[in-house]
């Protein structure tokens, strides 16, 4: 047998008092995709940031080709061939594609800083990945879907051996997935190996040969993709039985009800470029398109961040132009962005804080403030939304990717329980990220929303979870809607992927 490439053994791991890994053997062999799987907080980041160089373990051995391997710094695991993509982005917004691909490392020239090679070298990469990703532009400027190609252009700019991709697709739309799985194949080709983590079980059967499923920092399942049935795996990451996929809701709007949002012509920046929609109260409104189309820009216009340039919106038969949140929000609309971390939480506040951080600015003397309801409240969100690692004074700096993300959908599912019930509801991409067992959870609770009044619009690149949720789907292109369609008018995935790629 070949050495493996990467072999951890009983690798542990505590923070405080939390033992996050209690023993996890770990083994990728060269050439491989091996899949990490497990539900958020089951330790996988942790395990990776462990074998990147970001974390030391606590007890357990690595060996990197078959060398032991203690590295006290990402410098390091570097050095020995492990590279990283980040769940967490840690790219410079102000600085360009390529400055950030070899932030650090710049070719230089006379000891300057040589641009042209900069610019060609990250070209070539990106060329290597089947992007159209323009080096020059600066990252703050692009959609997030591309920080996520350079974050992974990065990672293969130092000529790793070992790829860690840490849900390198969460924020990818089904178009851009293709080229990213094909380069991965490239790599392998090439006898490099791959850990793969991802929420997504579809492209685990697609991209990985091998698996292995955390479930409370322990090794729960281990086998090829083949071997194991679908069934078996979803239940080792939820740790109990579970019945069906998604499952299909039934519209709750009837017919003839009037809009309670109207956007005619909506133009902003360059990519929102004449949209036009209605959405009734009860509504789900699935938006659909590729990464550029415009869909977030969307979400941006509506919610007062992006400034509107042109055309007409009406909420609640009122016409509606908002310059900023504070106003987006005194009207009754609310927003769960893209981009979380940057937008939706103040990570070095507690769980309780964010959480419940909107119901206090609106209910000034509510029964909410620092009393047993809101603790209640939010104990309640902890436990249904499955936000593993918390109670209400953790900081959510401490907590996993996708256990974050649940404190932000916490923050808008908190109104509710308060009987706030906001007009409209916009959901920009709410489940990225989130696992099996809580996806279910916010697609019924949205839902709920819906049956309560509100008119929800939810972009989301899951076209499953789309089609599961949505009563319409509009699907974007450069900036305008391409095509609103019925939920009963669409036959499956399939049909709606042709539709959003204009076959
Ligand atoms: N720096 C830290 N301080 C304290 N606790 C931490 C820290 N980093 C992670 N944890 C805890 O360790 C546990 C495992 O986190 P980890 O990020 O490894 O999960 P994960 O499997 O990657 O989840 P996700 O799918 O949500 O990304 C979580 O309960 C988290 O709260
Ligand atoms: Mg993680």
């Amino acid at each position: 047998m070949d050495t493996p490439a990467v072999e951890m053994k009983a690798v542990r791991k505590s923070f405080g008092k939390v033992e996050v890994l209690r023993g996890v053997d770990f083994d990728l062999r060269r050439g491989e995709v091996h899949a990490l799987l497990g539900g958020n907080g089951a330790g996988k980041s942790t395990l990776m940031k462990i074998l990147g160089g970001v974390h030391r373990p606590d007890g357990g051995t690595v060996t990197v080709g078959g060398v032991p391997a203690d590295f006290r710094s990402p410098a390091a695991a570097s050095a020995a061939g492990i590279g990283m993509v980040f769940q967490e982005f840690s790219l410079v917004p102000t600085l360009t594609v390529a400055q950030n691909v070899f932030l650090g490392r710049e070719p230089r020239r006379f000891g300057l800083i040589d641009d042209t090679a900069l610019n060609r070298r990250t070209a070539e990469i990106l060329h290597r990945m089947g992007t159209r990703l323009d080096p020059r532009a600066p990252v703050g400027e692009l959609p997030v879907g591309h920080w996520q190609l350079t974050e992974i252009a990065k990672a293969l700019s130092l000529d790793a051996t070992v790829l860690i991709m840490d849900e390198p697709t969460a924020r990818l739309s089904h178009s851009e997935i293709g080229p990213l799985f094909d380069l991965v194949r490239r790599l392998t080709g090439q006898g490099v190996s791959v850990v793969y983590i991802s929420h997504r079980m579809a492209e685990i059967a697609q991209i990985a040969d091998r698996m292995s499923v955390l479930r409370e920092g322990q090794r729960v399942l281990s086998g090829g993709v083949t071997e194991i049935p679908p069934e078996q795996v979803a239940e080792a990451i939820v740790g109990r039985e579970i019945h069906g996929g998604l499952g299909r809701r039934t519209c709750a709007v009837r017919p003839g009800t009037r809009p309670v949002l109207s956007v005619r012509n909506l133009r902003a920046g360059s990519r929102v470029a004449g949209v036009s929609f209605d959405v009734a109260p009860g509504e789900i409104l699935g938006v659909a398109g590729l990464i550029g189309s415009g869909r977030t820009e969307l979400t941006r216009c509506l919610f007062g961040i992006d400034r509107i340039e042109a055309g007409e919106i009406q909420l609640g038969g009122k016409p509606y132009r908002p310059r900023g949140p504070a106003e987006a929000i005194r009207a009754g609309m609310l927003l769960v962005p893209e981009d979380r971390q940057l937008e939706g939480l103040v990570l070095d506040h507690a769980v309780y804080d964010n959480a419940l951080l909107p119901s206090l600015s609106r209910i000034r003397r509510g029964p909410f403030l620092g009393d047993r309801r809101g603790a209640a409240v939010c104990q309640s969100l902890i436990s249904s939304l499955g936000i593993r690692g918390a109670t209400r004074t953790t900081p959510v700096r401490h907590l996993s990717g996708g256990n974050q993300q649940k404190v932000v959908l916490a923050k808008w599912l908190a109104l509710k329980e308060n009987g706030l019930v906001p007009k409209v509801l916009v959901l920009d991409e709410p489940t990225a990220g989130i696992d099996i067992g809580a996806k279910t959870e916010i697609l019924r609770l949205t839902a709920e929303l819906a049956a309560e009044g509100t008119a929800v619009v939810i972009v989301s690149s899951e076209l499953e979870e789309l089609l599961a949720v949505a009563d319409r789907v509009v699907v974007l292109r450069s900036g305008a809607v391409h095509a609103d369609l019925a939920r009963d008018d669409i036959e499956d995935e399939e049909s709606l992927q042709l539709v959003i790629q204009g076959a």
